[in-house]
This record gives structure tokens, sequence and C-alpha cells, in this order.
């Protein structure tokens, strides 16, 4: 009569440590070793639940390209969360609804260093878009981040 309580409870523990990592993200940020933005945005992240794993790399474009993110939407870092690219200082909130929705794309953009998002957080701030970037390419309005 007791034998089913072991797997049963091996069980719960396989379930809540699945859930737990599917929690807590791991994200790859790609870097130079001397951007403080980036490491503003890292903390953003961690803040956020994420687990980040920091790589300083003596050529950010190089990687970009390598990692598969079009140029032209190029930000100071690129970061790999499961099979998607982030490119600069998207808020993680809009990483997460990515991981949720789970669509076939690259990953998601925030071209160029809006003042106002996640680690940017001095001057004033601006609207700015997240992209989401297709296999393809092209990019389309993700989520707009009106100015604070
Ligand atoms: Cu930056
Ligand atoms: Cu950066």
């Amino acid at each position: 009569m007791k034998r089913p309580a072991l797997p049963a409870l091996l069980l719960l523990a396989v379930l809540a440590l699945s859930s737990c990592a599917s929690d807590k993200p791991v994200v790859d940020v790609y870097k130079s070793a001397s951007c403080g933005c980036c490491g503003g945005w890292e903390a953003h992240l961690r803040a956020a639940g994420f687990t980040v794993q920091s790589h300083a790399v003596d050529d950010v474009s190089a990687m970009r390209e390598r990692l598969g993110m079009p140029e032209v939407h190029a930000s100071c870092h690129t970061a790999k969360v499961g099979q998607y690219l982030i490119e600069g200082h998207v808020p993680a909130a809009d990483v997460r609804r990515l991981l949720d929705e789970s669509p076939d794309a690259i990953g998601l953009a925030a071209p160029g260093m809006p003042l106002g998002s996640p680690g940017m957080e001095f001057g004033t701030s601006q609207d700015y878009d997240v992209l989401l970037i297709s296999r393809n390419g092209e990019a389309r309005v993700f989520q707009h981040h009106p100015a604070l």
C-alpha cells in the first residue's frame, strides 16, 4: 500500500524542477567588456528572474553575424535565450512573452540604444518599438513602448 508514495514524490520533484527551469530561463549575453549599459540590461533581466550568463567578446558585430541577427537591427549586445536571439535593450516582459508565444522567428530586437529602455535609464526617455524578426529577416512591431 505504501509503495506508490515514492514514485509519486519523485514525479512531484521532477515537476517542481522542470517548472523551476522554465521560470528561470537562461540568457547568454554577448557583449563588449567595456559596455556599461549591457550590464544594466543584464541586471534588469536578473531582477525579472532570468539566469544571465555574460560573455565578453572582442567583436560584437562578428558575433551578431555568427548568431544570425541581421546587422540592420543592431544594438550594443546580442543574447540567446532558448532558440531565440535578443538584440539590445529588450524589456524582460517582452522576452517572457516571446517564450510563451513561441513564434517561428529569429527573435526580438530593440535597434539602436533607446533612452528609457531597460539599462538605458538616463536622459529623456523616448518611444521605441521592440521588433519581432522573422526568419526571412523581416521585422514587425512586437511591442510598442511609449516614452516614460
Ligand atoms: Cu546598450
Ligand atoms: Cu548592451
